[in-house]
């Protein structure tokens, strides 16, 4: 009996390596990376720096261990974070923020993930005894929980010019930079020019199974190394994980936008189905958002319906659906995808009265 195929859309996070990946890690050169002596790390934090424009760059463990180490490589323990309110740090990062890094997130709304620098300036409180020092402004790029929208050069650059008239460092969370620098066909640096230091991942589109690098000065990166140490996160022969990371730079970035082409062709292809409402301006990169209220049925079972068809998916919200496009998922998939909620649609005679 064949076994049905699975299309999991959930996330990005679920790609396999590549067979070149798992080729290089079989052949990686190791060494122990807490003394700085593993050659294939090594040449991973200095591509990325150099990808990047920046000094210098540590691989780290995860996003959120990413996050972590630059908020506290940035701040000291009681000041004032300045963040988007549907950031990724704000929302799925345990409140490490606070518990660990000790700081105060102020989160501010805003429409699309990227703030406005009008609201920045508003957030920046005089100097006064009675309120915490501000410290830094974070940007997440793409913005995860407004669906993959794209925060662009020009308005990096108008935040970091409120960022520095207040002295203020700017931190972008750069989980998917690279699906914004396709996206938007420009080099990645475009993006990472007006920011201070930023953070990747390799474990997302990219294809790698572990690992993200935090991005910035010689100075920075200094701390971020010590500040990696105290959190657990040192390790030794890491040129495992730094092996799919460099063919992951220099072979995975410009499939992304085979991505972004089917998930364009999901939304149009669910925008036309009745009661399903998605906002077609916000499919930027690789997600899709759409409302299922329309459908009148119970978020849990329109999850369940679609996997009984093999696909898997997740609410980001209340009625809200997140689908995200990666290597593995083919344009058939994607009308396999539209079918099966428009049959759902269907099933529920949604548009008769
Ligand atoms: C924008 C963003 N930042 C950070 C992270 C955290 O990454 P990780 O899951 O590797 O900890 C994610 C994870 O999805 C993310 O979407």
């Amino acid at each position: 009996m064949r076994t049905k195929e699975i299309i999991d859309l959930r996330s990005d996070t679920v790609t396999l390596p590549t067979e070149e990946m798992l080729e290089a890690i079989r052949h990686a050169e190791l060494g122990d990376d807490v003394f700085g002596e593993d050659p294939t790390v090594n040449r991973l934090e200095k591509l990325a720096a150099e990808m990047m424009n920046k000094e210098a760059a540590l691989l780290v463990s995860s996003g959120t261990q990413a996050n972590l180490i630059s908020l506290m490589s940035n701040t000291k323990r009681g000041e004032l974070v300045i963040l988007e309110s549907e950031s990724h740090i704000y929302w799925y990062e345990v409140g490490g923020i606070s518990m660990i890094a000790g700081l105060l997130p102020w989160p501010l709304k805003s429409h699309t993930g990227a703030l406005d620098p009008k609201d920045v300036e508003a957030a920046i409180s005089p100097k006064n005894i009675h309120f915490p020092e501000p410290a830094l402004i974070c940007i997440e790029n793409t913005h995860n929980r407004h669906g993959g929208t794209i925060i662009t050069p020009e308005q990096i650059r108008a935040i970091s010019e409120a960022a520095l008239a207040h002295g203020l460092k700017l931190y972008m969370d750069g989980a998917r930079i690279f699906n914004a620098a396709v996206s938007l066909n420009v080099d990645v640096k475009e993006l990472t020019d007006h920011v201070d230091n930023l953070m990747f991942c390799l474990s997302k589109s990219l294809s790698c199974p572990i690992g993200s690098l935090v991005v910035g000065t010689q100075e920075f990166i200094e701390k971020a190394r010590k500040l990696r140490k105290v959190l657990g996160g040192g390790m030794r022969q890491a040129g495992i994980i730094a092996a799919p990371g460099i063919v992951a730079l220099e072979k995975m970035i410009g499939r992304l936008k085979e991505d972004h082409k089917n998930a364009k062709r999901l939304a149009e292809g669910i925008a036309k189905i009745d009661g399903i409402n998605v906002d077609l301006g916000r499919v930027q990169t690789n997600m899709v958002c759409f409302d299922i209220s329309g459908l009148g049925i119970a978020d849990d079972l329109f999850l369940l319906k679609l996997k009984k068809e093999g696909i898997l998916t997740l609410m980001l919200a209340e009625n809200i659906v997140r689908m995200v496009t990666h290597r593995g998922i083919e344009k058939n998939h994607i009308e396999k995808t539209i079918a099966a909620i428009e049959n759902i649609s269907n099933e529920l005679h949604v548009g008769l009265n």
